[in-house]
């Protein structure tokens, strides 16, 4: 049984303020929530505060939306794994297709990332995701294997197994339109048959995210079908009621 793992990319939202009274108001709605792993990903800005907040807590883990691919150096602007782990960080996004397509980001630097990010002990959750365009070309299931072995290249199955891999049509992310649950189980699938080309067996244990317009009203359905194991949300996960509902909708029954 792969643990259905819901995950909030706040992107480039939340004060050090409002991410305090998120929290709070949060945690009263996933109280009694068990059987989901819970991430948040704030900016960089608000890490060291929400970290203080959760103490270590086992039921929501902190995430970072992105790091450098090297450990320190003369790299302005840039984080590096060994300042989120001090910070207690669990899990990282790596090459959200906001950063491959803004902040030219590719394969290969995602997987450069992928490698220190293992070594570090950063959860790595790796995006993939087709344009529109490709969709309509019908190329949607060769992106998908481009951007899977270039991000994952040399990954042993075991470090695989702390891998999540999140699918992200690019034209389903803050456009109101959502992968219809069947879309995006075929492509969930076919994430998963290539995952078996590069891991073999321990496919079957990598969990696979869907992100693109996930809402309280059709989280249930996506979260439903067969290979899609979590949710990496974005606009929903700003409110701190609508994203519980989220992760309610992942609670095994
Ligand atoms: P939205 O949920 O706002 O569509 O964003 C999805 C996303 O990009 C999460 O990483």
């Amino acid at each position: 049984m792969r643990k259905k793992i819901i995950a909030a990319n706040w992107k480039m939202n939340m004060t050090v303020a409002e991410t305090v009274s998120y929290l709070e108001n949060f945690r009263s709605h996933v109280d009694e929530v068990n059987g989901v792993e819970i991430v948040i990903a704030p900016p960089f800005t608000a890490i060291a505060k929400l970290s203080e907040l959760l103490g270590g807590s086992q039921k929501i883990s902190l995430g970072a939306q992105n790091m450098h691919f090297e450990m320190s150096g003369a790299f302005t602007g840039e984080i590096s794994p060994a300042m989120l782990r001090e910070l207690f960080v669990r899990f990282v996004i790596l090459g959200h297709s906001e950063r491959r397509q803004l902040f030219g980001e590719t394969d290969a630097i995602v997987n450069k990332k992928l490698v220190l990010a293992l070594a570090s002990g950063l959860k790595p959750i790796v995006c993939v995701g087709e344009t529109l365009e490709e969709r309509d070309a019908g190329r949607e299931k060769e992106v998908l294997e481009t951007q899977l072995r270039g991000s994952l290249a040399g990954v042993t199955p075991e470090q695989m197994q702390t891998v999540v891999v999140a699918y992200e049509p690019v034209w389903a992310i803050g456009t109101g339109r959502t992968a219809s649950p069947e879309q995006a189980q075929e492509a969930h699938a076919h994430v998963r048959e290539v995952l078996k080309e590069l891991v073999g067996e321990t496919a079957a244990k990598v969990r696979i995210q869907y992100g693109g317009s996930v809402k309280p009203n059709n989280a249930a359905s996506l979260l439903g079908q067969p290979d899609i194991d979590g949710a990496l949300v974005g606009g929903a996960s700003l409110e701190p009621l609508g994203f519980a509902e989220i992760i309610k909708a992942a609670v095994p029954k």
